[in-house]
């Protein structure tokens, strides 16, 4: 090879960078939008174009100017939470009275399975059913008002949605031990259970009441008759250091081990 003259293969790959080059500056030309950059890494004009589009949408607000009787239902019901468009789809145009059609009446079971078909990831306590064996031959709304579903007979004691817990305490060194000798509740839990919830014990006397040696445990504590039960004792101050009883001994089922 001669000095001075460049070499076909550097041509070659030469050739292939201004190819390349070319065809990006024509994409960039052809295909990448004016605004795009202006505003940021996308496409100044979105949005504008987002913000034409008209508005689907009213607002439960908007349907009260007609229908107060189902707002008012509604609004007091297990419901309170959805908007009315989330079951009968946006209805704008109806509510400015530009609709032909009424807004759709949805009578199928899909849209109310959407939200209570059992699924172990929905919150713990949240209504849940398992469609094929709750009434499969009925509509849903032949049974439940959808404006106002009322709620199922609430469980009258706490293992009915505690139902694991008493389980495993009924057959452990506490099964004596009601639940609410350690868990204050109020009635309204029973209804409304993440809004009110029960007071848990949250320090070592609670326990010490009952197994603190030198501790006089009264014969009725909280409503626990002691006086015929035999209750292991230990040094309180020092035994287990100054850890939560509960982080050695699973409270719901204590074990001296
Ligand atoms: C300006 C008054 C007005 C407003 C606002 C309005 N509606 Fe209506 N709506 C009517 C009238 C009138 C009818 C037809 C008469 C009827 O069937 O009750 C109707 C019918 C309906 C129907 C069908 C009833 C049926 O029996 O088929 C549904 C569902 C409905 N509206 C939902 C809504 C929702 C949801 C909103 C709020 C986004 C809304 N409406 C806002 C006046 C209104
Ligand atoms: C959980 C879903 C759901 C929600 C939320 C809901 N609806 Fe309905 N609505 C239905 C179903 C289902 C029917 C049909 C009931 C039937 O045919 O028995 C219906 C019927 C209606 C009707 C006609 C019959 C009647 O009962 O008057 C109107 C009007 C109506 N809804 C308006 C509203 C308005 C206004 C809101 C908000 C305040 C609302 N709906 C919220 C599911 C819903
Ligand atoms: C967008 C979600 C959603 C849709 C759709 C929906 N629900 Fe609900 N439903 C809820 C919520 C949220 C509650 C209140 C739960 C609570 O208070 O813990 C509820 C409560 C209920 C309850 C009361 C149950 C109880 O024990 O507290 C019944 C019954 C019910 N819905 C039936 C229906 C029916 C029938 C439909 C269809 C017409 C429907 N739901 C559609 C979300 C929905
Ligand atoms: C034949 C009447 C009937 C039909 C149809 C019916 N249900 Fe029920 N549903 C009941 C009764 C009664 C209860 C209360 C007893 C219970 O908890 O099983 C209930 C309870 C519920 C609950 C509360 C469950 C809980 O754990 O609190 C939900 C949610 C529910 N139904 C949704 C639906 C849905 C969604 C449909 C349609 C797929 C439907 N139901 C169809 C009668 C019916
Ligand atoms: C209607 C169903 C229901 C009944 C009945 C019920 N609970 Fe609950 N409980 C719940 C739900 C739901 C939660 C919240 C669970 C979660 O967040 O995972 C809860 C939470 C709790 C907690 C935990 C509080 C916290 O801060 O973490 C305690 C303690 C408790 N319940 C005790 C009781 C006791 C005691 C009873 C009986 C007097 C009872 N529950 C009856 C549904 C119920
Ligand atoms: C000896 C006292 C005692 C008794 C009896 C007791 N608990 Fe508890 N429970 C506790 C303590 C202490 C905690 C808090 C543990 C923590 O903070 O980690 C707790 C936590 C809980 C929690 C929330 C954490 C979890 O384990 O899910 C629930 C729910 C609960 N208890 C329900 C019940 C129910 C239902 C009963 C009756 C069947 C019951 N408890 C009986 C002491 C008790
Ligand atoms: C660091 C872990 C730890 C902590 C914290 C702890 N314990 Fe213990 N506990 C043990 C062990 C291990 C045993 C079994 C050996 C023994 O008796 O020391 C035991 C035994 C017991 C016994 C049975 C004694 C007997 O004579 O049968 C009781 C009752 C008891 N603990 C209650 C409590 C109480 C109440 C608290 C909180 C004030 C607590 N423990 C904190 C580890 C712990
Ligand atoms: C109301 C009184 C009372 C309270 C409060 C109480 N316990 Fe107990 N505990 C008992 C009784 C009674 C027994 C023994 C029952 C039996 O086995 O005869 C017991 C047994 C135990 C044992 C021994 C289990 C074994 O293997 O012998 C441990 C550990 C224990 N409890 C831990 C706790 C912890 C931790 C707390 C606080 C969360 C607590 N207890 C609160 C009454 C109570």
């Amino acid at each position: 090879m001669k000095s001075g003259k460049i070499p076909n293969q550097v041509l070659q790959v030469g050739l292939v960078f201004l190819i390349v080059g070319a065809t990006m500056i024509l994409v960039r030309q052809r295909f990448i939008p004016e605004s795009f950059g202006e505003l940021g890494h996308y496409r100044a004009d979105a949005v504008e174009v987002n913000a034409s589009h008209e508005i689907q949408f009213a607002g439960w607000q908007a349907c009260a100017e007609c229908h107060d009787d189902v707002v008012a239902t509604k609004n007091s019901s297990f419901h309170r939470t959805l908007s009315c468009e989330t079951c009968h789809g946006p209805a704008a145009e109806h509510a400015r009275e530009e609709a032909e059609e009424d807004p759709p009446l949805p009578t199928g079971k899909e849209l109310c399975l959407t939200c209570h078909r059992y699924l172990v990831s929905r919150p713990t306590g949240f209504p849940q059913i398992i469609e094929d064996r709750h009434e499969p031959a009925k509509a849903c709304h032949s049974c439940h008002d959808p404006h106002d579903p009322v709620p199922s007979e609430r469980p009258e004691s706490c293992a009915g949605c505690h139902a694991t817990i008493s389980r495993v305490i009924a057959v452990s060194h506490h099964a004596p031990l009601d639940c609410e000798v350690c868990h204050e509740a109020e009635p309204e839990h029973f209804l409304r259970p993440r809004a009110h919830l029960p007071r848990k014990p949250f320090e070592r006397d609670f326990c010490g009441n009952c197994h603190a040696a030198g501790i006089e445990t009264p014969a009725n504590f909280r409503g626990v008759d002691l006086t015929a039960l035999d209750i292991p004792k230990i040094e309180q101050d020092t035994h287990g250091g100054t850890l939560l009883c509960w982080q050695c001994h699973y409270q719901h089922s204590p074990e001296a081990r």
